[in-house]
């Protein structure tokens, strides 16, 4: 059986702008219904979770201002997610939500409260994703000039993350005893102080809430380098990966559970989700030909992926020579997701981005047909499922929600009924 998602890319944004289906964007942009839309589709479609990205910065990475991204409506506008989550905890029953939260700029005393406070509201089905944030210009809202080197804000967010756990542990099961008639609400032998002192942070605790009934909200995280798998492999519950190629996605499978087994953790206690688009049709040639329409598009705007290159690597694409074969690039950014964006040797920028692919697998055809395909790679990979990553519509939504899902469960690969758990317990539950 395969652990499905769905990755909102831009985060609580501007969605499908200009595009068709994209619904009556001029008046909906920043009201809640298509994440509630969303949520509710794929809670009754059997998905574990969907994931709100998140940043913090205005980009103007390509072209060197942010005329290019506030034109296009790309990764700007951008509102907290963290407000959205009990929207969605009320409006479904069982999903998961995951939302962004960065450890570069945020005390771990302000998530820590804000992580226990949003698994109480969604009733233990809240998660977030783990990111160090990459921009520069997101460590400028910060009070810092330049960001904190790449390794250096993992083992930054390693300190961090043990003083979140420790706030959520310290009150013990049993700590509210809520005896109305003795006269205690809470008992203070069995909530304690951290007196965390480290490297980087300093807090004495305890959490002045009490961790809600995961304890821990469920840790994500899409650090795909070395550092980022190291952070990864200790901490989370779930991993984002982006591989458009299955023994690629299986290297970093089998590397990421031995790192796990090296930490002494049970490398089953961590689920591992691709990144996935689905272009789906009635047939397998309508959807090709719906994918080869779409490649004609992805060319006449290959600008859209140079910005994207630009966004995640923090390098001016908009400088390089369109012609000229892409020479590596290296970056104090997010690495993986540059190496992924970037990938073709020997091709020349131009037909890097010019190229319809989303740097995770691409599949295409009728709803059977991509379930078989999603069965064979994961097979291939060894588990143990997808991040849809499709541009967010309503149209979208019913294609994956009402057409592939279906088809996954007349195939075995989704659960046939799923019953209301934490979000934790649904990962684990296979
Ligand atoms: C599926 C996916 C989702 C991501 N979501 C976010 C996000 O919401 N915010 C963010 O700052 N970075 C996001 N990233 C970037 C990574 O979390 C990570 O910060 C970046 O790749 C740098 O880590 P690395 O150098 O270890 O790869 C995402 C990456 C992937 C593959």
């Amino acid at each position: 059986m395969l652990h499905m998602a769905w990755f909102v890319g831009q985060g609580y944004s501007v969605h499908g702008w200009q595009a068709p289906w994209s619904g009556r964007i001029d008046l909906e942009w920043m009201r809640p219904d298509i994440y509630l839309d969303l949520a509710r589709a794929l809670d009754r479609a059997g998905f574990d979770y969907i994931m709100l990205e998140d940043g913090l910065l205005m980009p103007d990475s390509y072209g060197g201002t942010p005329e290019w991204f506030l034109k296009n409506a790309w990764m700007v506008p951008k509102a907290d997610p963290m407000a959205l989550v009990p929207l969605i905890g009320q409006a479904t029953t069982r999903i998961g939500i995951v939302a962004t939260m960065t450890t570069s700029f945020t005390p771990p005393f302000t998530a820590a409260r804000l992580g226990a406070t949003l698994d109480h509201l969604t009733d233990g089905r809240f998660g977030f994703n783990i990111v160090t944030a990459h921009n520069e210009r997101s460590a400028q809202n910060f009070g810092l000039d330049e960001h904190y080197e790449h390794d250096l804000r993992y083992e930054m967010a390693d300190e961090w993350m043990d003083v979140v756990d420790a706030l959520w542990s310290s009150w013990e099961d049993g700590a509210i005893v809520a005896d109305a008639d003795g006269g205690t609400f809470a008992d203070v032998t069995k909530v304690h102080p951290i007196d965390h002192a480290g490297r980087f942070y300093k807090c004495r605790g305890p959490l002045n809430v009490a961790p809600g009934p995961q304890r821990r909200p469920v840790i994500c995280q899409a650090g795909g380098s070395p550092a980022g798998r190291g952070f990864a492999s200790r901490h989370a519950d779930t991993i984002l990966a982006r591989y458009r190629d299955a023994d690629a996605a299986k290297t970093f499978r089998d590397d990421i559970r031995a790192r796990m087994a090296a930490h002494g953790r049970d490398p089953d206690d961590c689920k591992i989700l691709y990144l996935m688009t689905a272009t789906l049709a009635e047939t397998d040639d309508l959807a090709r030909a719906r994918f080869a329409h779409q490649g004609e598009e992805v060319a006449a705007n290959f600008e859209h992926k140079l910005a994207f290159m630009s966004y995640a690597s923090g390098k001016d694409f908009s400088k390089l020579d369109l012609d000229a074969p892409l020479p590596e690039i290296r970056t104090n950014a997010a690495q993986a997701s540059t190496k992924a964006l970037t990938a073709g040797s020997g091709k020349t920028l131009r037909e890097i981005a010019s190229e319809n692919a989303s740097g995770g697998f691409d599949f295409v055809g009728s709803p059977d047909s991509v379930a078989a395909q999603m069965e064979e790679t994961a097979r291939a990979i060894g588990g143990d499922g997808f991040l849809i990553s499709n541009p967010l519509t309503r149209h979208a939504v019913a294609e994956v929600a009402d057409g592939l899902a279906p088809a996954l469960a007349r195939r075995g690969l989704l659960p046939a009924a799923t019953p209301a758990t934490t979000l934790r317990q649904r990962l684990r539950a296979f």
